[in-house]
């Protein structure tokens, strides 16, 4: 695998994407969102923003970071050519940006997703998801393309086109180069990152947590759900949860926004996902808002958790 500052010239993503044989509709729109990602991490980075409510120099309504993010990501997809339909995780119905795009793509995004952490200076990240065609209710497997950008210490982007997981790393130009290629997860998970309020957990996963700290696997949970992931991508070892609750039995994350596109990023990186039952990427999205318990990373370890939840839980009521 190429480490930072190993390569003898720094390889930039349109050129990766070109060499890795990706489509060039689909290259140019995830060139795109890498540009969009530009003026998201300075929105984020000046500071110049207040909370929703205030107002900026001009007398405008001062926008909060996710709906900024939003539009942003939003005009930029409706002026690429490429895309008919968008869902954002902060609007309620899909819009038709070009209709006369029909036979190109149709993207599902998180904006920002952990907003709430940057007052606390902590990392934040965009989820893009992409389905060929113009229905966004298809299930996970059918995405062509799954990124996520993450704006921590550093900005980082990491794709998959179902060739391969490669992260990019946004250098002093603001341009992406090649960092890591072909990220692959080993079996068993050294750190897990356990989301929801323990004390609503249910038994299954209460054994799974006992198994994971009797194996000595280390607790990271920063409330983010892009650098969490991302930490076990990039330690190439770990299990991500947000599992079912006491209380709320589909969880918190979103299927369309946030769990497909990650799930397509573990497996391809030769991880796994489930909400607990089943594997995320099967799953048919009943409405674009649609939530369901997350377990991803470490093969064995979301397939232990798997077998913990159906042996020791009753299903989920239908419906
Ligand atoms: P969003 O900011 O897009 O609403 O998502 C926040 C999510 C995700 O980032 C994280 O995994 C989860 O919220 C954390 O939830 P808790 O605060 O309940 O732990
Ligand atoms: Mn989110
Ligand atoms: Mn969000």
């Amino acid at each position: 695998m190429l480490k930072a500052g190993k390569t003898k010239f720094q390889i930039d993503l349109r050129r990766y994407l070109r060499e890795d044989g990706v489509d060039d509709r689909l290259t140019h729109l995830i060139c795109e969102v890498a540009e969009a990602s530009k003026y998201i991490v300075n929105s984020i980075r000046t500071g110049d923003l207040g909370v929703a409510g205030t107002s900026n120099l001009y007398g405008e309504e001062q926008l909060a970071l996710d709906v900024l993010a939003d539009r942003i990501l939003r005009k930029r997809l409706a002026k690429s050519g490429v895309v008919s339909n968008v869902a954002s995780e902060e609007t309620r119905d899909v819009i038709a940006v070009s209709p006369h795009c029909a036979g190109n793509f149709s993207v599902a995004f998180d904006p920002l997703d952990g907003s709430s952490l940057v007052d606390v200076n902590l990392a934040v990240g965009t989820i893009v998801s992409v389905f060929p065609g113009s229905d966004l209710l298809q299930a996970g497997q059918r995405q062509v393309a799954a990124l996520y950008i993450l704006y921590g210490p550093r900005t980082t982007l990491v794709y998959t086109t179902g060739n391969g997981v490669h992260e990019f790393g946004m250098n002093q130009l603001m341009e992406y180069t090649l960092l890591r290629r072909n990220i692959r997860l080993e079996p068993k998970a050294v750190i897990y990152s356990p989301g929801g309020l323990r004390k609503r957990y249910t038994s299954g996963v209460r054994e799974f947590v006992d198994h994971l700290e009797e194996r000595g696997a280390k607790l990271r949970y920063s409330g983010g759900l892009v650098p969490d992931v991302n930490q076990v991508l990039m330690k190439r070892s770990g299990v991500f949860f947000y599992p079912h609750l006491q209380g709320a039995p589909q969880g918190k994350l979103r299927l369309l926004f946030e769990l497909n596109p990650m799930a397509l990023l573990m497996e391809q990186a030769g991880g796994a996902a489930s909400n607990g039952r089943q594997r995320i990427l099967e799953l048919q999205p009943g409405a674009i808002d649609e939530c369901q318990p997350f377990f991803c990373g470490c093969r064995d370890d979301v397939t232990r958790a798997e077998e913990l939840i159906v042996n020791r839980e009753q299903p989920p009521a239908p419906g």
